[in-house]
């Protein structure tokens, strides 16, 4: 059995694997410019985080129905609770379909589809995370929003994500504080390859209650230690750290380092479709790559737990909670 672990960080577009890709690219007559899985997977290999948005958004093009939304997210859910995911906040980007011309009801309702039976199939509890794309408008971020306005009761918080560097958070104030205003959480991407000022700048000017990534706080010592005292999670990945080379090599990824700093670290797999693994493939990496002890693995668990957001259903947390402390290695 697993180690029970909630999932925090994780794009269901990034979950898309080759197969499902050329089924639903026949099932919709989209023609993709790879001859089969096989000759996908080689494009499978980044520079950096472009060169992976790129191939990224290309392949979304094939995500046309709700059925296709529920598909995709029935797939990740099933893949997920067998790497010991008791639950899930899912991201999704809503901006990269509407510019498609596939609706916000088909993405929302699609991707519901499959959460609303997911704790009965799957045994996975799940809560949604609309992102903007940071690389577009502040305009457009506001009027996503507002398209997401008959869905609210389905999405608990907002995101930031795609290209960071040269797109600061600040660029986002407006529609943070109109979401905050509408009681969604907040998260975004930050630090990850922009520099730890935009780690700061996503605290103090968007409000974010976790920040997804959050690496290159390493380089501010000042900020580490702000990270620590105000007990702000940060959802690592470091799979994808890797494949989009934030670290060189899993041996030399920093989580080890930022544990002992204190940080409230936590395990995540970003894109697994993309990045060679899911969540239980990530904690599997780093504690042979970096030679995790049990105690620490635990601990990674159970931040993933208290840095989710379960307020609603403190019971439900307390019972995750319990079942780490419980698991034998
Ligand atoms: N969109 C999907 N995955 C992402 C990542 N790792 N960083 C920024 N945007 C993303
Ligand atoms: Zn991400």
């Amino acid at each position: 059995m697993p180690l029970p672990k909630a999932e925090l960080h994780l794009h269901i577009e990034g979950t898309l694997e080759p197969e499902l890709a050329f089924e639903l690219a026949a099932r919709n007559g989209v023609e993709l410019p790879y001859a089969d899985t096989e000759a996908l997977r080689t494009a499978y290999r980044f520079e950096d985080l472009q060169s992976f948005l790129d191939l990224y958004y290309e392949l979304m093009a094939v995500l046309r129905t709700e059925q296709d939304f529920a598909d995709l997210a029935n797939a990740y859910l099933a893949r997920a609770a067998a790497q010991g995911v008791r639950h899930a906040e899912i991201f999704f980007d809503p901006q990269a379909h509407l510019t498609r011309g596939v609706g916000m009801g088909t993405v929302v309702e699609g991707l519901w589809r499959a959460l609303e039976h997911s704790e009965r199939e799957h045994g996975v509890s799940t809560l949604l995370i609309m992102c903007f794309l940071r690389d577009e408008s502040a305009e457009s971020a506001t009027a996503t929003l507002d398209a997401a306005k008959p869905y609210l009761d389905r999405i608990t918080g907002i995101g930031l994500d795609s290209a960071e560097v040269g797109h600061p958070p600040a660029k986002f104030r407006e529609v943070y504080e109109a979401a905050a205003a509408l009681g969604l959480r907040r998260v975004a991407h930050a630090g990850e390859e922009g520099p730890p000022e935009y780690v700061t700048e996503a605290l103090d000017v968007l409000g974010v209650e976790r920040v997804d990534h959050g690496l290159r706080c390493m380089e501010d010592p000042a900020l580490v230690q702000r990270l620590v005292r105000e007990r702000i999670p940060l959802t690592l990945c470091p799979l994808s750290n890797v494949r989009l080379r934030a670290v060189d090599v899993l041996a030399e990824h920093p989580l080890p380092a930022m544990l002992d700093a204190g940080l409230l670290c936590t395990v995540n797999s970003d894109d697994p479709a993309y990045f060679g693994g899911y969540a239980g493939d990530n904690f599997d990496a780093v504690r042979a790559a970096l030679g995790l002890g049990e105690e620490r693995l635990r601990e990674l668990a159970r931040n993933s737990f208290v840095a989710s957001f379960l307020e609603h259903d403190e019971e439900r947390r307390a019972r995750y909670l319990a079942e780490v402390e419980a698991y034998e290695f």
